[in-house]
């Protein structure tokens, strides 16, 4: 069933209160639902209510007060229709329903997680509570009663403010709470259990004081204290930035082990997998660090982006979602290094979103139709919805952004909106149209953008040429040229910045040139010699640029941009055609040989003391298999596609290997253990040079003295990845999986990284291992952070072993989603998008994947989830 955009209509009730009363049992949990409703104006008063469902078996059914006759409703697991209502007057429905958290193992709604109880809301979980008007354009405030047995369940918490609690009968309690702000159903949430706490407080811009709590299992306080520094920091943030103050007495944060996702924003009372939590240098990485900053973050915001104002259906997911992104980024980069972190965004949008664009899963930032709203939580709406706020942001400036976010907060507090109204607050605020501009949100598929630059040294100007080109996608063949912002730049040739006596052009402001044509052409005058251009600066567009640029120029944009983004983007351009020609030369068994200026720009850049050492790692790491194989287009090979990089890998180590001895010598990070950005990029660049270490000297030596040193799990991780990863058969790299492995068995955080590791080891041989793994004791089929980390991570980060010629990957695959299928959909749809690419493999492993396919569309059960996502991969 397919639901359509354009079949939007309000509800036919209003719902005006919601008072809810949980009496928790393990497997029979009683939910009393007291809701008043009346008929919306101009309704016929006749029209019936219906009230979504999903699993529910009625038990009871008040109409104020008083049982409902029998003949004026009917209850399905999927729904409740009742008649007769009034026609204007607000009455009472008190709806029982008995379910059984035990048993939900589809993680949606309320289920159990390590012996507490914990809910799941977004997008559609409350039917699975209550009968409900379960969309999010319903809002209302809500009362939350929670009765439980004492001893197990301590704790009992909702959302809002708390009321009060007291003894509740023999062994029993209660508590009660109240969220005065209107909200929708997706952002309910309770807990219930047993949990250990860490607090403190912070003050608002208004002065009012908020209490923190951030819970997690008994025994791991300690291992919160990050997040609690992150959510303090997150806060502040918001209010110097943004200008949004926190609006409730209590803000608290629940750490559990089984999620479905990373975390989820219920108001005040945020749900997290613990993976987005808990961290110590003897457990976390880096990256660990920096997505608990992230994601603590991100769910923080949704307070204003999300919750005060929210979507008025879920077409509009990328309302809150790309904009939220977009703020935790902004955080981000004000935390961290602002370049250095624009380059892991850019790096994570090409690796993950563009592949979704160019794939049968493509879809526009605002879709109009789909038929099961969770496999739209995509990296689409989320990324690129954020890249194309970062848009609005640059076209507006930054003065005019603000008060476009200002009027936004003003005009919609409380509301739930659509894409249009978010716009047009920009539009408002600028006097700017934005009507083509919103095709963003409209046209999937990433532009392409081609540019050619030609200097006339009589005439002293340089021409730009640029084409735009949008890729037809699932539905969408025709498509309209688009409003690219570009940051470009032209440089001479010793390196300093060139200004234009004057610009021939479309919009240009000096920065930004303004691509809204399918071609067009700017001419800069007063051009002295041949310029070097730098096109989409810190990415202003998420697009794909074609511009031949020599190496040399290359070379000089690496050397001298002042946007370190571009420096690094050059530095790219630079490895690119070497990677491709090597695996090109790998598939065809040449001898595989780079261009020294790539070469040296690269070890000139690691080795570059000005540059931050966080920035020369990200230089050092060179595009991923994947990239590569998203820049070949089709007919890819995988295993080619890893010789060759290994063997391009290998050349700078080799050119580099003094450089790289030296950085690992110096890039030390004496004293206690800091999380911090720049302790981080040291810790970074180190692990690149034993990296590069590693392939010049062709032994996994130093990289077991490095495991066996290590003294933080940065660090540990990293040595153990490169013994696995470069030295599988080797000694070494067993004693360290299996040191590793000893050390950490009580952590399941860390043996899922365990598992992801061998996981990842290239080549076919690594499905044996896999296939082992998953008969260890320490594999858990329930925990969806363990499946990710084993079968998620086979297929989406292994490609030569995912991708054996012999297809054996991905009939594992299919027997697998099948299998993960039946207990939680929503994480076997997640996982089955590994496939999102098979259409740009080699024909006889294309072969291989439409069959593995087939049979999973073949089966005689499939979930909503799942159907959707292997129909639109087999066909688009
Ligand atoms: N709103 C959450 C976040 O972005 C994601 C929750 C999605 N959950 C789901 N079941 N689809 O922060
Ligand atoms: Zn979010």
């Amino acid at each position: 069933q397919v639901i359509n955009l354009a079949d939007y209509q309000p509800t036919e009730f209003v719902l005006e209160r919601v008072d809810l009363t949980f009496e928790l049992d393990p497997t029979e949990t009683k939910v009393e639902a007291r809701l008043i409703f009346h008929r919306r104006e101009g309704v016929d008063p006749k029209a019936p209510l219906v009230l979504d469902g999903d699993e529910l078996t009625l038990s009871g059914l008040l109409f104020d007060q008083m049982e409902m006759p029998a003949d004026q409703y009917t209850a399905t697991p999927e729904s409740l229709t009742v008649r007769d209502l009034p026609a204007s007057d607000p009455f009472e429905l008190t709806i029982t329903t008995i379910i059984n958290p035990e048993a939900n193992t589809k993680l949606m709604g309320l289920y159990r997680t390590g012996g507490i109880y914990c809910t799941q809301c977004e997008a559609e979980g409350f039917r699975r509570i209550t009968y409900f008007l379960d969309r999010p354009d319903v809002l209302a405030p809500y009362t939350v009663n929670i009765i439980a047995e004492k001893a197990a369940n301590p704790l009992l918490l909702s959302n809002g403010n708390f009321l009060g609690g007291a003894g509740y009968g023999e062994g029993k309690h209660f508590a009660a709470w109240f969220d005065p702000h209107p909200k929708p159903s997706y952002l309910f949430a309770l807990v219930a259990g047993d949990l250990g706490v860490i607090e403190d407080s912070f003050t608002t811009m208004s002065g009012r004081e908020v209490a923190l709590k951030i819970y997690v299992e008994h025994g791991k306080e300690p291992r919160a204290a990050y997040a609690m520094d992150a959510l303090k920091r997150s806060m502040k943030w918001d209010e110097e930035v943004f200008g949004r103050e926190y609006d409730l007495d209590i803000f608290m944060i629940v750490a559990v082990s089984d999620f479905n996702m990373g975390a989820m924003e219920n108001k005040g009372l945020n749900v997290f997998n613990d993976k987005y939590v808990l961290a110590d240098p003897e457990t976390a990485t880096d990256s660990d660090y920096a997505n608990i900053e992230a994601i603590i973050a991100h769910e923080y915001f949704h307070n204003w982006t999300g919750n005060r104002i929210t979507c008025r259906d879920w077409f509009q997911l990328c309302l809150k979602e790309g904009l939220t992104v977009f703020r935790d980024h902004e955080f981000s980069a004000d935390q961290r290094s602002r370049p250095v972190k624009r380059i892991a965004e850019v790096r994570h949008l090409k690796s993950e979103q563009f592949p979704e664009d160019a794939g049968p899963l493509a879809h526009p930032v605002r879709p109009t139709k789909y038929r099961e709203i969770n496999n739209f939580y995509t990296t689409t709406v989320y990324e690129k919805g954020s890249e194309v706020t970062r848009m609005i942001a640059t076209l507006l400036g930054k003065e005019t952004f603000k008060k476009g976010m200002d009027l936004y907060f003003d005009r919609h507090d409380g509301q739930a909106v659509t894409i249009e109204d978010f716009v047009k607050c920009f539009k408002d605020a600028s006097g700017r149209d934005l009507t083509q501009f919103s095709l963003w949100y409209h046209q999937a598929g990433t532009p392409l953008v081609t540019a050619s630059g030609s200097y006339d040294a009589a005439a002293k100007a340089f021409s730009l040429s640029l084409e735009q080109m949008i890729p037809a996608t699932p539905g969408q063949s025709d498509k309209q040229p688009m409003h690219i912002p570009l940051n470009l730049q032209l440089f001479a040739e010793d390196g300093a910045a060139i200004a234009p006596t004057s610009v021939e052009s479309a919009e240009y402001t000096g920065t930004i040139l303004h691509l809204t044509e399918r071609t067009q052409t700017a001419v800069f005058h007063g051009i002295q010699t041949r310029p070097v251009i730098s096109i989409n600066r810190s990415f202003s567009a998420p697009i794909n640029l074609h511009f031949d640029q020599s190496p040399a120029d290359l070379a000089l944009l690496a050397r001298h941009e002042t946007d370190h983004f571009a420096c690094w983007q050059a530095l790219t351009d630079l490895a690119l055609p070497n990677l491709l020609k090597a695996a090109r030369d790998a598939r065809e068994g040449n001898p595989v040989g780079c261009e020294t200026t790539f070469v040296d720009s690269l070890v000139a850049a690691a080795a570059d003391e000005s540059l931050e050492p966080a920035f020369r790692a990200q230089a050092l790491a060179l595009p991923s298999e994947a990239d590569i194989a998203r820049e070949l287009g089709g007919n890819n090979d995988p295993d080619a596609i890893h010789a060759g990089r290994q063997a391009v890998m290998k050349q700078v180590a080799d050119a580099g290997r003094d450089t790289f001895a030296a950085l690992y010598h110096s890039m030390t990070t004496p004293g206690t253990f800091s999380p911090d950005a720049t302790s981080a990029g040291r810790r970074a660049l180190r692990n690149a040079a034993l990296t590069y270490l590693s392939y010049a000297e062709n032994s996994p030596v130093r990289a077991k003295a490095a495991f066996d040193a290590a003294n933080n799990m940065t660090d540990l991780l990293h040595a153990l990845t490169l013994l696995a990863h470069r030295f599988p058969d080797s000694a070494e790299a067993a004693e360290a999986l299996s040191t590793f492995r000893d050390r950490f068995s009580e952590n399941a955080l860390v043996i899922d990284k365990w598992f992801s590791v061998q996981a990842t080891i290239p080549g076919g041989g690594t499905l044996d291992r896999v296939l082992k793994l998953m008969e260890n004791p320490l594999f858990k089929r329930t925990n969806p952070n363990r499946v990710r980390s084993l079968v998620g991570t086979y297929a989406f980060a292994n490609p030569t072993g995912f991708g054996r010629a012999d297809g054996e990957g991905y009939r594992f695959l299919a027997r697998e989603i099948l299998d993960i299928d039946r207990r939680n959909p929503q994480l076997a749809a997640r996982i089955l998008t590994s496939m999102r690419s098979w259409r740009s493999l080699e024909p006889v492993r294309q072969d291989h994947a439409r069959a593995a396919l087939l049979e999973i569309e073949r089966a005689a059960e499939l979930s909503t989830d799942v159907r959707d996502i292997v129909e639109r991969t087999l066909k688009g």
